[in-house]
């Protein structure tokens, strides 16, 4: 029989509005309009009735062209089908604004939420969510400011700002956007968004390590040789080369998500579940995190990006031929990284990071590596493989412990066998919510667990810098090519192997 321990259930929302400036673009169509459609779907109250959804961008439109608009996105992108009882409910709850341009418009934004709190019965609590370039943060907090909209936060009523990620494009540039985000608001009223921290399986490290006793013992040098950090995608720039061009792998993966799912896996047991605690124990990891220097990073880092190549048995562009690509490009769409995090418990473990874009899959993992069995015993005249604790974060969500068994027969013959925690086997199908549905939830409920602060924001600034600045030379840190459809390049595969070791796949 199963046990279900409930440590503690998620709020419902309190009832508020939610203004998403930004709402025609990308991110509002993919993951928060479906994301907050899941929420009204699974039909446990997460969204009040009175809760109101108002969509706010440049573009001019109806209120019946947005949900028209967002009834397509969300029969696109939710992870559950649009049912009509549920969408009825939904629609109800969306309105929208052009003009988010005009001098005028957070005026009249005001005017409008007041208008729409009245009719629904809403109190003032409203969330301003940010879909937004990051150039345009400054002046759209400004504007909330002057129009009176960001409530004092000992208030009774709220107002939060989600900001998303990228947040800044470099250090100096990441501690503008704090200042300014600092200027007009409370610490607890801005919400950054990872949305890798709202993944199942990485809020999973915490339950893993902090929930058994055999992981945490064995967590750090004494037993672990080196671990892996793995996010490959399969897919290309697409669309996106405005935006990727100026930024690349480095800024776009690893300032953020990665080193978020690195402190996760590395961080010291916080004293209680709370944000503070949880928070600063990651921020420790940064504080112990080796720089990559100048003279190191050609050892340390290798940049690429990919080429024409095959991918699933289709001709795949070269990321120089993607549209809106600059013909004197230098981004990469790979890196490959190795660091220490220089305290007790990791002293002397090796960190290797990679991601890349057009790699043979989509597939984020990271595998402990343990130490080998001493050459006594079965590994005297053997070469035993050793014990891998592989976590899926995605797809194939689940972990996995390779460990030696005997093979049944007369003989004593050993063989690597794997215990395997399949999620969809053991919980079911489409039961992890959407790393968004979680955020939003907890934004609502005012619960800053899962956010960034800002000291993690510029201390991950702090540390990519380095590898930034190291770049700048060309003849210091070439720019590599692999095939779109293979592994990487050559160098990813020197750096680990130049220490015994192998990139490894579930
Ligand atoms: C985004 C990056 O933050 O994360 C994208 O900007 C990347 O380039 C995406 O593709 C990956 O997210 P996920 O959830 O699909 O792993």
């Amino acid at each position: 029989m199963a046990m279900v321990l409930s440590i503690s259930e998620t709020h419902p929302a309190p009832p508020c509005s939610i203004v998403i400036l930004g709402a025609s673009g990308d991110l509002a169509r993919r993951k928060l309009l479906p994301a907050l459609y899941n929420l009204e779907h699974c039909g446990k109250g997460m969204l009040p009735a009175e809760t109101a959804i108002i969509g706010f961008a440049r573009t001019q439109m109806s209120a019946k062209e947005f949900r028209t608009s967002a009834r397509e996105a969300v029969t696109t992108y939710s992870r559950l089908k649009v049912e009509e009882e549920c969408w009825r409910k939904f629609e109800d709850k969306l309105y929208y604004m052009g003009g988010l341009d005009q001098p005028d418009a957070f005026k009249r934004l005001g005017q409008r939420l007041e208008e729409i709190e009245k009719a629904r019965g809403l109190p003032p609590n409203r969330v301003f969510y940010f879909s937004i370039p990051p150039e345009a943060i400054r002046d759209s907090i400004e504007r909330l400011h002057d129009a009176g909209l960001i409530r004092d936060p000992r208030d009774k009523y709220f107002s939060r700002v989600v900001v998303e990620k990228p947040i800044g494009h470099d250090l100096p540039s990441a501690i503008d956007i704090s200042n300014t985000l600092r200027r007009y608001l409370d610490e607890s009223q801005i919400f950054r968004i990872d949305h890798y921290l709202g993944k199942e399986t990485v809020q999973n490290l915490l339950v893993l390590r902090f929930a058994n006793t055999i992981f945490e013992r064995l967590w750090g040098s004494r037993n672990v040789s080196h671990v892996q950090i793995t996010v490959a995608e399969n897919e290309g720039v697409g669309t996106r080369a405005g935006y990727y061009d100026h930024s690349g792998a480095l800024r776009d993966m690893v300032q953020n998500h990665m080193l978020q799912v690195l402190t996760m896996l590395a961080m010291e047991p916080p004293v209680s579940l709370d944000a503070t605690p949880i928070r600063e124990s990651k921020l420790n990891v940064l504080r112990a995190l080796r720089p990559i220097s100048l003279e190191d990073a050609p050892r340390l880092t290798v940049r690429a990006r990919y080429a024409a190549g095959t991918l699933e048995g289709k001709a795949a562009a070269g990321y120089m031929q993607e549209s809106g690509v600059a013909p004197n490009s230098k981004t990469e769409t790979y890196v490959a990284l190795k660091t220490y995090v220089d305290n007790w418990r990791w002293s002397g473990v090796p960190f290797y990071l990679r991601h890349g874009k057009r790699l043979p899959k989509r597939e984020t993992i990271i595998a402990v590596q343990f130490h080998h069995a001493p050459k006594i015993l079965f590994n005297r005249n053997a070469n035993l493989p050793p014990n891998v604790l592989m976590i899926r974060i995605q797809p194939d969500e689940g972990f996995s412990f390779d460990v030696m068994a005997k093979r049944p027969g007369l003989g004593l013959a050993i063989s690597p066998v794997r215990m395997n925690l399949h999620y969809e086997t053991e919980f079911g199908k489409d039961v992890s919510p959407d790393a968004y549905e979680r955020l939003l939830l907890d934004v609502m409920a005012g619960d800053s667990t899962l956010f960034p602060s800002d000291h993690f924001v510029h201390m991950s600034w702090e540390f990519i810098q380095g590898i930034l600045d190291a770049w700048k030379d060309d003849a210091r840190a070439p720019m590599r090519e692999y095939p779109a459809g293979v592994w990487g390049p050559e160098d990813a595969g020197r750096l680990i192997r130049a220490d015994g070791y192998e990139w490894l796949d579930p």
